[in-house]
């Protein structure tokens, strides 16, 4: 099975980023990044691709006059390096139906919430002020909905009664960091997909909507 290119969309820190590019580097995922895209000039996860030696292509959505000019150009940039996987990895910008079509099947996200829960931001707080017992994080195919795409991989955790917003915070990103590359592993090795039927399959089997359920030993 050819490797895969796959290229990740960022806007921040790039912890994510790090942990697919280390994942990589340990033979875990059989792929390659080809490019990281940000559309903010100093996020530091363009000094981690730098670092591990991959293109870093930079668009400031300042630039361009509406979303879809911007979408356009992200498009063009992308697809010199034919992708087979896209990446969104703290990519904070909302995606224009065409960009999201473009890549359809084709496009990851992660959310720190048990989604369909909580989607947009400030998903900690208010799972704490909700009463939850649980928060997690979730991989989902992206689809025009805003974290709304069927559900990939979904890893629960429990809320502990000492919890505050930033200690979930902390459990949750550094779970992401585990379900991830995980996700990315099983896309490349062709064994997670998003059929145009609108199943999410692992190893041909339909997935449940909540996604593959990932608990931590
Ligand atoms: C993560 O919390 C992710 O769930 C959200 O954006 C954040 C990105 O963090 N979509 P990082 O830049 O990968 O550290």
């Amino acid at each position: 099975m050819a490797n895969k290119s796959i290229v990740v969309l960022i806007s921040g820190s790039g912890s994510n980023l790090q942990a697919i590019i280390d994942a990589i580097a340990s033979g875990q995922i059989n792929g390659r990044i080809a490019a990281v895209l940000s559309n903010k000039a100093d996020a530091f996860g363009l000094e981690r691709a730098k670092t591990a030696g991959i293109p870093q292509i930079m668009i400031n959505h300042n630039d361009y006059d509406n979303r879809e000019d911007f979408d356009k150009a992200m498009i063009d940039a992308i697809d010199a390096y034919t992708p087979d996987l896209i990446v969104l990895a703290g990519f904070m910008r909302i995606l224009t139906p065409v960009f999201v079509r473009h890549y359809q099947g084709r496009m990851f996200n992660i959310h720190p919430s048990l989604l369909p829960k909580y989607k947009g931001l400030h998903t900690h707080q208010r799972a704490l002020d909700a009463g939850d017992t649980q928060h997690g994080c979730t991989v989902h195919f992206v689809t025009e909905e805003l974290d709304g795409g069927p559900l990939a991989i979904q890893a629960p955790l429990s809320i502990q009664p000492t919890d505050t917003a930033e200690s979930l915070q902390q459990r949750v990103h550094s779970m992401e960091h585990t379900i991830y590359p995980l996700a990315v592993e099983w896309f490349c090795a062709e064994r997670l997909t998003f059929s145009v039927s609108g199943a999410v399959q692992l190893d041909g089997t339909n997935l449940p909507p909540e996604g593959y359920q990932f608990i931590q030993e």
